[in-house]
């Protein structure tokens, strides 16, 4: 997977990607960064990549002219250097764009390669978004100095998506994550510090057991933190009991949820069908 990234502050991205898993996954040749500076396609003496607002108004509005030449040149070079590209997105970031989620990193991490332009002062050229970009992305509701960071964002979020670059370990992290809820409560050593101590059933063995914790760890979480997410995905019976076990009625309610306790779980289940003729019961497949 590339990602060229359009700036007009190269300089900001020395650090983030030098380090930790996307220098690893640079240096394994499981992804590709390029950063290219916007100013290197000016064409007047100044470098001029700004300029004063059509209609009058605060700010500066970004030319485009040399995001257009520097957006053909990077794709010119990446189809160059890899004749099987058959796929470019030209991403603008812009606290204008669609939000930016796990889903989208999922999505991304599946393309061949992503232009990421990073928008400064007042905008850009309402051209570039017109006939230039294929998406426009936000990674929140509030603004930023430029999309620098944004492009960092989108880079790690999808970086670690890609096959191959999480360990094993690392990956069974990120699969409980992409479930839709808010990660369990993790501890580690010692099993007391300054008095608090670690819950029982982690250090129980019984995997079992630590299993349906973390799982209900998760959903009461979810729940009094982000309830929003279980709106999107309601959850199923047997997640809603274990909920019940912890959180109060009223909470429950504030998510538009019911109660459910474990009868529930029996009345759902359906009779078993009719055995086919000439078969007895304990002859069908299991
Ligand atoms: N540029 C400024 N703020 C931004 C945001 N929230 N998301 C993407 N790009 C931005």
């Amino acid at each position: 997977m590339r990602f060229d990234i359009l700036t007009l502050f190269p300089s900001m991205f020395e650090g983030p990607f030098h380090s930790s898993i996307v220098q690893r996954a640079r240096s394994r040749g499981l992804i590709a960064i390029g950063i290219h500076n916007i100013r290197d396609y000016t064409t007047d003496r100044h470098h001029t990549a700004d300029d004063y607002p059509y209609g009058g108004g605060a700010g500066m509005v970004m030319k485009p002219g040399p995001i257009f030449a520097a957006v053909e040149a990077t794709l010119a070079e990446a189809r160059a250097s890899n004749p099987g590209l058959e796929r470019s997105d030209v991403i603008l970031l812009t606290p204008q764009g669609r939000l930016f989620r796990q889903s989208m990193a999922e999505e991304l991490s599946r393309h061949q390669h992503l232009v990421l332009i990073c928008g400064h002062y007042e905008g850009v050229d309402e051209r570039v978004r017109e006939h230039l970009v294929t998406d426009e992305i936000s990674i929140g509701d509030y603004v930023l100095t430029g999309g620098e960071i944004p492009a960092m964002v989108i880079v790690d979020a999808v970086t670690r998506l890609v096959p191959g670059v999480l360990g094993s370990q690392e990956s069974a992290f990120e699969e409980s994550h992409a479930s839709g809820l808010l990660e369990y409560p993790q501890y580690t050593r010692p099993p007391v510090f300054r008095g608090w101590a670690v819950p029982d059933v982690l250090l129980s063995g019984n995997h079992e057991a630590i299993a349906r914790w973390r799982r209900q760890q998760a959903l009461l979480r979810t729940l009094r933190r982000r309830p929003d997410l279980l709106l999107t995905s309601p959850p199923s019976l047997p997640d809603l009991i274990l909920l019940t076990e912890v959180a109060s009625p009223d909470e429950l309610k504030a998510a538009g949820l019911q109660p459910a306790y474990p009868e529930a779980k029996r009345r759902r289940r359906r009779p078993a069908p009719p055995a086919p003729e000439g078969i007895s019961e304990n002859e069908l497949p299991q």
